[in-house]
């Protein structure tokens, strides 16, 4: 509890353009939890080095994200906004938690299988320890809730492993978190394969909608969209191109598939692709404009990212002293 209020921790990467399903199935999100809890969303730049970066690229889109935060719509001054590497608490916490964790659970780790198999040529401790730096970002703050996505929970449970363990041995020192299952986000499928989610890093570009994406490229994007040849526009899952289509204009409309099945009634796909492209513009836009404007106020980003990371460094200092005196090293003398 942060002032009689709930501790919610959350991070992205900033490697790869955001896309439309990470704002609908998140960020948006984000934006409404910051209202209810004291959040911590971090650009946890650190476990972007697990997988080999250039490093003007790394920096350019963590301040990218870091803008695109605030551009969606979070309030600097009420949630912490910050890069992961500049509070080295979670460095050393993350340390200390290795040696809390077992070779066993992370061999267990889905995504660190399916990433060794994907970067076979560099298949480093980071890659192998990442759930563990992820846990030490959540203690670090003693989050009560974590809001991820499904292809993270594994990990959390884990950081939930890891703070009961630590806890039974040394008394209540981590709050143990839960996975956020408040109002999910909707779940954005690829254009170009609606079996697989939409993912900032499919090779196709065409599969993607960028949240920088102007507003040709959006509409040129969904029409070339794949459906299929029923010709009948219905929310089913024999037609999943079609299905995703309708998520996206219903996520970006606040209208229920049903309402929509009913509004294209008789339409072919040509019309309610346009439709669907146009819904996402008016969602872009406004985003593209607070960006923009945003991004040309380099000293009020300055100093969000300086005031922030000081709010973020005091607390996670909090805990990680504690931790310190626990596991028995020695106090510094003042
Ligand atoms: N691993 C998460 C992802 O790739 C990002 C992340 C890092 C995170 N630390 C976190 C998410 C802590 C939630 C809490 O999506």
């Amino acid at each position: 509890m942060i002032d009689g209020k709930k501790v919610l921790f959350s991070g992205m990467q900033s490697t790869g353009n955001l896309t439309l399903g990470n704002y609908l199935g998140a960020l948006k999100n984000w934006v409404a939890l910051a209202e209810e809890y004291e959040c911590f969303y971090s650009v946890v730049d650190m476990h972007s080095i697990t997988v080999r970066q250039v490093p003007a690229e790394l920096r350019k889109r963590a301040r990218s994200l870091l803008t695109l935060y605030i551009a969606a719509g979070i309030d600097p001054e009420k949630a912490c906004l910050y890069y992961q590497s500049h509070v080295s608490a979670h460095a050393e916490l993350a340390w200390i938690l290795n040696c809390y964790t077992y070779m066993g659970e992370l061999n267990r780790m889905t995504q660190f299988k399916d990433k060794s198999a994907k970067h076979a040529d560099n298949i480093n401790a980071g890659l192998f320890t990442y759930p563990v730096l992820m846990a030490a970002d959540i203690l670090l703050y003693q989050a009560d809730v974590v809001p991820v996505g499904a292809d993270q929970s594994q990990h959390l449970e884990l950081a939930r492993d890891i703070a009961m363990r630590f806890n039974n041995i040394y008394g209540d020192v981590f709050t143990v978190p839960e996975i956020y299952l408040g109002k999910v986000g909707a779940k954005i499928q690829s254009l170009q394969d609606p079996e697989k989610k939409m993912s900032k890093s499919d090779e196709n570009p065409n599969a993607s909608i960028y949240l920088m994406d102007d507003e040709d490229t959006v509409m040129r994007k969904f029409k070339r969209a794949v459906t299929d040849s029923e010709g009948v526009i219905l929310y089913r899952d024999e037609q999943p191109g079609l299905k995703n289509l309708i998520n996206i204009y219903c996520a970006c409309t606040n209208r229920t598939p049903d309402e929509t099945v009913k509004e294209f009634e008789g339409s072919g796909y040509g019309v309610f692709k346009e439709a669907v492209g146009c819904a996402v513009n008016d969602v872009l836009r406004p985003l593209h404009e607070r960006y923009s404007e945003l991004e040309k106020d380099k000293a009020y980003i300055d100093k969000v990212i300086r005031d922030n990371a000081d709010k973020a460094a005091y607390f996670a200092g909090k805990t990680l002293r504690k931790v310190q005196k626990k596991v028995g090293f020695p106090e510094r003398p003042r």
